[in-house]
């Protein structure tokens, strides 16, 4: 089922290259002062790996069309770990991840836990909707070290 908010449809595997091309520019070019270079091209080679599908798709999962093209999309398993939250570029800052939070957020309503693994972008986002900071942890990707951020849903 999708809520009806104008734009906003269920992900499907044929939203696969441009959900992949959403993800490859998200990472490369929000704002490339937040991540070195190097954290970019290595974020961004995921979208080419085997695992980016089952990744991006989950238990359920959203995408936002504006002009007939999809500029954002999110994917959430049912225990409550929201997996993905992306908008392209182009169209960053005018509500579309918030959309697509508020929607996830009320389909997991009843799970006892929601939580997610935000980054520098996302983080302020994820506040805004009721989370809090759990735990900052420290991956390595590739050689590559990363920060992020376990935040858990906790306005109930
Ligand atoms: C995080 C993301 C999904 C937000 O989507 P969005 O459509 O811009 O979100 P909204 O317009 O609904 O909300 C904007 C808020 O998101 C956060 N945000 C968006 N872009 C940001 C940036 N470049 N730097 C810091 N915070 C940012 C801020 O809290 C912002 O509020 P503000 O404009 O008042 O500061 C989007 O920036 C993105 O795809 N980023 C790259 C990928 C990523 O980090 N995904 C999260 C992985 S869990």
């Amino acid at each position: 089922m999708t809520e009806q908010v104008s734009g906003v449809r269920d992900l499907s595997r044929e939203d696969l290259a441009g959900c992949q091309e959403i993800y490859r520019r998200a990472a490369l070019e929000s704002d490339p002062h937040a991540y070195s270079s190097k954290q970019r091209e290595v974020w961004a080679s995921f979208a080419d790996e085997e695992g980016f599908s089952d990744f991006m798709m989950g238990d359920g999962g959203l995408v936002v069309e504006k002009d007939g093209a999809v500029c954002g999309f999110s994917s959430y398993e049912e225990n409550g770990y929201i997996r993905c939250l992306y908008v392209s570029p182009d169209f960053q800052r005018s509500g579309v991840g918030g959309t697509l939070l508020s929607i996830m957020l009320n389909r997991l309503t009843g799970s006892p836990r929601i939580w997610t693994i935000a980054s520098l972008f996302s983080r302020g986002l994820f506040a805004r909707h009721g989370f809090t900071l759990t735990e900052t942890e420290h991956k390595v990707h590739r050689g590559v070290a990363f920060e992020r951020y376990i935040m858990d849903f906790t306005s109930r």
